[in-house]
């Protein structure tokens, strides 16, 4: 007997030794940025994240330039262990920014659907009990022969293993980077601990070369270097004029 696993989802981590030396440097600068980011626009429940609150520029920021710089390193780690040409692309962080989870706040259910990649990264772990998970979805259940099988009123499966698994839950590990493909459903489970929990997460887009030549490959992005901005006066003029009249009567078809 023999069973073939195919097609497995790929999670990169590496834990970064030189992370204790930035540690002290991060956290001020993260609780800096927060104390200038304004009202808190999320529940008690949710963590603080700096995406929803304008602090998401942490790669242009000079304080982060050890991380940003590793963060370009693993991904080209991770992009060629996964098989890609990469003189045939262009990367570029679009978005970064801290996270920080207090006693009994999580993060619910996401993926980063305008990335292509996601990058997380410790910066400060509670040395003692579970400071909150980052679980991963098994959105593609490929063996899942009948719909549902393990949910709660079923409970189909006697164990569960790598062709069953629902979930996987990683536990944070402070100087640890993690990268994995941004669509994945993802969520962080809620900080157990008195202590906070701090993380930076990094969006990255993967583009066409601009220097390809003359046709630009169907499925990547073309470089943003030969993007055409909209006319803003045009759209300024048809912003100040009448709205499309829309017929909502609904009619045969
Ligand atoms: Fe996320």
């Amino acid at each position: 007997m023999a069973i073939d696993a195919w097609f497995p989802l790929a999670i990169y981590y590496e834990d970064l030794p030189e992370h204790g030396q930035y540690k002290a440097v991060y956290i001020e600068r993260i609780k800096q940025l927060r104390a200038g980011s304004g009202e808190k626009r999320t529940s008690e429940t949710a963590s603080w994240t700096g995406d929803v609150h304008k602090v998401d520029g942490i790669h242009n920021d000079p304080v982060f330039a050890w991380l940003t710089q590793q963060i370009e390193r693993h991904v080209l780690l991770y992009l060629k262990t996964l098989g890609h040409d990469l003189d045939k692309i262009e990367l570029y962080i679009q978005r970064s920014w801290p996270v920080i989870a207090n006693k009994g706040q999580w993060v619910s259910r996401h993926a980063h659907h305008n990335a292509n990649l996601s990058a997380v990264y410790y910066v400060s772990i509670p040395k003692e009990g579970d400071a909150g998970q980052t679980r991963f979805f098994n959105d593609k259940k490929s063996n899942e022969l009948s719909n549902g099988i393990d949910s709660n009123m079923t409970e189909g499966y006697s164990e569960y293993n790598a062709f069953n698994y629902t979930h996987v839950n990683y536990y944070p590990t402070e100087g640890r980077l993690l990268l994995f493909p941004a669509k994945q459903p993802h969520d962080v489970l809620a900080n157990q601990t008195d202590e906070e929990r701090i993380s930076i997460s990094y969006d990255i887009i993967i583009t066409a070369r601009q220097n390809m030549g003359q046709a630009t490959p169907e499925f990547l992005m073309p470089s943003p270097e030969n993007w055409k901005k909209f006319d803003s006066r045009l759209r300024n003029t048809l912003l100040a004029g009448p709205r499309i009249d829309v017929d909502e009567t609904p009619r045969p078809v």
